[in-house]
């Protein structure tokens, strides 16, 4: 099974460590499409704390990854339906099985569930990369 899950993953944390593991543990490939900086910052959050070579650098150092691919996409008004063609573009060129993701995006992917399965696993509470930035 190929598993592909999406985030930013910036200053990778426990709640991010916990969520790799589970979505590795759902098969036998682990792929992550990476937000670009780009991305991130178009959704209203300030820009990245690591830039993405540094945040794919520290997935692949996981023993829970086994491919890093870049996320990206438009980020003007039509932002949304290109960003859903991209991912499925990516299930499709990747032969995805299914998509992981964390139970604070429940719902969100159901639409690629005609092109893989859809599964979400429950967020670790108390930890987050904007909590951290603020402790900062
Ligand atoms: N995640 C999780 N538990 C947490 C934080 C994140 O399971 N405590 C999961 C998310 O649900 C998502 C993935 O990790 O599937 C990547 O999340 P990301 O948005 O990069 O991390 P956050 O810490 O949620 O970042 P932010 O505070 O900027 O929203």
């Amino acid at each position: 099974m190929r598993i592909l899950t999406f985030g930013a993953f910036d200053i990778l944390h426990y709640g991010h460590m916990r969520l790799l593991e589970r979505a590795a543990q759902r098969g036998d490939y682990l792929i992550v499409g990476l937000a670009s900086d780009t991305l991130i910052a178009s959704r209203g959050k300030p820009e990245p704390f690591y830039s993405f070579d540094i945040r794919r650098e520290m997935l692949l150092h996981t023993r829970h990854v086994d491919e890093v691919v870049l996320h990206d996409g438009p980020v003007d008004g039509a932002g949304r339906v290109k960003l859903i063609t991209e991912k499925v573009r990516l299930i499709r060129d990747m032969k995805i099985d299914e998509i992981v993701m964390g139970s604070d995006w429940a719902g969100e992917y159901d639409v690629f569930a005609q092109h893989c399965a859809v599964h979400y696993l429950d967020r670790t509470p108390g930890i987050s990369t904007s909590c951290i930035r603020k402790q900062l």
